[in-house]
């Protein structure tokens, strides 16, 4: 009877649900809540692991030399961050720039998993290995899985380097270029 069913959530309510979440122990080391930024109801969404410092204290994600990058990402393949909509695996920063760890990742999903229900993009973008494991699979090897396209519930997705390891090494970057050209590609066939 699901089918039939009609969503009524909304994103002033799941904006409300969200704030001040306290559902795991990084509600309470967090300066902001970094909620999600970007077009509402764009074809493509790109997920991350978690917020860092500067996201943290401006509550956007991808604000900071990680978010720098991928906006040049973005404009390689004629998008911009207006157009697309961006958010993380958790809302909080865990502490250090650490992995978010499994238990924090399952108390915050749930939030990601209704912004995904709201915006209802064709498209799944993962950055990074993190993303790529909670929605691919378990046991997703970013270094041989990146660029290559997979099924999320009935959603195109694909994941690519973490802008922030492209920082470390900047060896990865032609990969990540082809990578986005195939996105492009798939944008572009969706219209
Ligand atoms: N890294 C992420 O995964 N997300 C951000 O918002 C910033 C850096």
């Amino acid at each position: 009877m699901d089918f039939f069913k009609e969503n009524t959530d909304t994103w002033e309510k799941l904006r409300a649900d969200c704030a001040g979440c306290m559902r795991c122990e990084l509600g309470r080391t967090r300066h902001d809540l970094v909620f999600g930024v970007g077009n509402e109801r764009s074809d493509v969404m790109f997920i991350g692991e978690g917020p860092g410092e500067q996201e943290d204290l401006q509550g956007e994600p991808f604000v900071g030399p990680a978010g720098k990058l991928l906006d040049v990402m973005l404009e390689l393949i004629g998008l911009d961050r207006t157009q697309v909509y961006i958010a993380n695996i958790v809302k909080c920063r865990p502490p250090r720039n650490r992995d978010p760890l499994p238990d924090e990742q399952s108390a915050c999903i749930g939030w990601l998993n209704r912004q995904i229900a709201l915006v209802q993009p064709k498209v799944l973008v993962f950055l990074g290995r993190i993303a790529a494991q909670v929605f691919i699979k378990p046991d997703f090897r970013i270094t041989r899985e990146h660029g290559q396209w997979f099924d999320v519930d009935g959603r195109r997705a694909m994941a690519i380097y973490h802008p922030s390891a492209l920082l470390r090494d900047p060896s990865k970057r032609p990969e990540t270029f082809v990578d986005l050209k195939s996105l492009q590609r798939e944008l572009k066939d969706l219209t």
